[in-house]
Order: structure tokens, then C-alpha cells, then sequence
């Protein structure tokens, strides 16, 4: 069984969110089945272009294995931490780049269709602020393309208000770091 991992943490390593998405992926790692392939969003991600679009409607081959990529995994996971209601550019550059029609989803005469394999889509964030659920955009946005792609089971993650003086940042991280490893064991079953 193979995951996905979209590292989508400009802090790198002092990321919280990424230390949140670990406890996850470890719980799921010990399944024993389990690879996980990172991939690490950087600032070589550019906005499409019209260079982007050969001939006018294909897209280019880095774009089409980079969506190949997305639409091969039996599990996505996501980690970004909540940047201006949503997360950050990076990740908005790479879902532009993976959204490939006839790669990963589809248009039809009914709708669209889902041509991602991946049984399951989680996503991990981490916010300043208290953020209530219906306000974090990009939990919306996300499940939206979880289900274009064709991936409906949709959970996220989060630990909210980290950077509220006076709460305990710690105590809400590790709270939230101990639904990820719950999530993480019971995911377990999906990918058997
Ligand atoms: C550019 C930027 C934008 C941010 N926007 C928001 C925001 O809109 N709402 C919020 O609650 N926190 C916001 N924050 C705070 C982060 O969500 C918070 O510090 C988060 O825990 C950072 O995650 P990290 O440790 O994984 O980098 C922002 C931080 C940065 C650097």
C-alpha cells in the first residue's frame, strides 16, 4: 500500500503542522504495509502559464506525471498550515498543477468523475488563531477536491489557537497530536 505525502510546510522543520502529519503517518507506518512516498513543495512550483498548455488545451509531461503521481496512491495525506483562511500558495500552485483532466478526474455529461485510486484524503493543519471549523477555508476547499478527484472519505486534523498568548500551545498540540495517531491506527484498516 502506498501514501502519498504532500509536505506543504514552508517552515520546514520548526513546522508544527509537519510534526503533527508525522505522529499520523507513524501510526500508519507500523501497519508494516506501508510506503510512503514525500512529496516536499518548494518554491520551483510556478503559477500556469500559457508555456503550461502545448497546443493550447494538453498539458505538459511534468504536469501529467505529477498528477499520475496524485491519482496512483492508495492514500493522500495533506499537511499545511492555515495561512490567510486557506493555506499556503504553495500548495494552491500545486493543486493547480495536479488538476489534469483525464488524469485525475474527469469531465461527463453528468457532472464530473473521480479518477484518483486512493481510498482516503486527510488533512493536517495547524492555526494562530481559534479558528472555528466552518471558517477554515481550506478544509472546505480541500474536500471539495478530494471528492473531484475522486477521493470522498475526507477527514482533517487540526490544532487551533497556537499562537493565542495565553493559551497552552503545547497541551493543544499534543491533544490534537493524539487524534492523529487515533486517525493514523484506525486508517490502518483501509489500506489492508
Ligand atoms: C503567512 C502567514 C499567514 C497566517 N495566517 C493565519 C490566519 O489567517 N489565521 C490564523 O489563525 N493563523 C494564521 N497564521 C498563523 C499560523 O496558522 C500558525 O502559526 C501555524 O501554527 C503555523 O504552522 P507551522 O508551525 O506548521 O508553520 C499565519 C501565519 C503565517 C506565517
Amino acid at each position: 500500500m502506498h501514501l502519498l505525502f504532500i509536505n506543504a510546510c514552508p517552515r520546514g522543520e520548526s513546522s508544527r503542522t509537519l510534526a503533527l502529519s508525522r505522529v499520523y503517518l507513524e501510526a500508519l507506518e507500523t501497519a508494516g504495509n506501508v510506503t510512503v512516498t514525500e512529496r516536499r513543495l518548494s518554491g520551483n512550483l510556478t503559477p500556469l502559464t500559457a508555456d503550461d498548455f502545448p497546443g493550447g488545451q494538453q498539458r505538459t509531461d511534468g504536469d501529467v506525471s505529477l498528477a499520475r503521481e496524485l491519482a496512483d496512491a492508495d492514500g493522500v495525506v495533506i499537511a499545511a498550515p492555515y495561512w490567510e483562511f486557506t493555506f499556503p500558495a504553495l500548495l494552491h500552485l500545486y493543486l493547480e498543477r495536479v488538476s489534469v483532466p483525464g488524469v485525475t478526474f474527469r469531465y461527463t455529461e453528468t457532472g464530473s468523475e473521480g479518477l484518483c485510486r486512493g481510498k482516503f484524503f486527510r488533512y493536517f493543519f495547524t492555526a494562530g488563531g481559534p479558528v472555528p471549523a466552518e471558517e477554515n477555508l481550506g478544509c472546505t476547499l480541500l474536500r471539495h477536491l478530494a471528492g473531484l478527484y475522486g477521493m470522498g472519505d475526507f477527514k482533517a486534523v487540526g490544532a487551533r489557537g497556537l499562537d493565542v498568548i495565553g493559551l497552552d500551545a503545547t497541551a493543544i498540540l499534543e491533544k490534537a497530536k493524539a487524534d492523529a495517531a487515533a486517525l493514523g491506527l484506525s486508517d490502518r484498516a483501509l489500506l489492508s
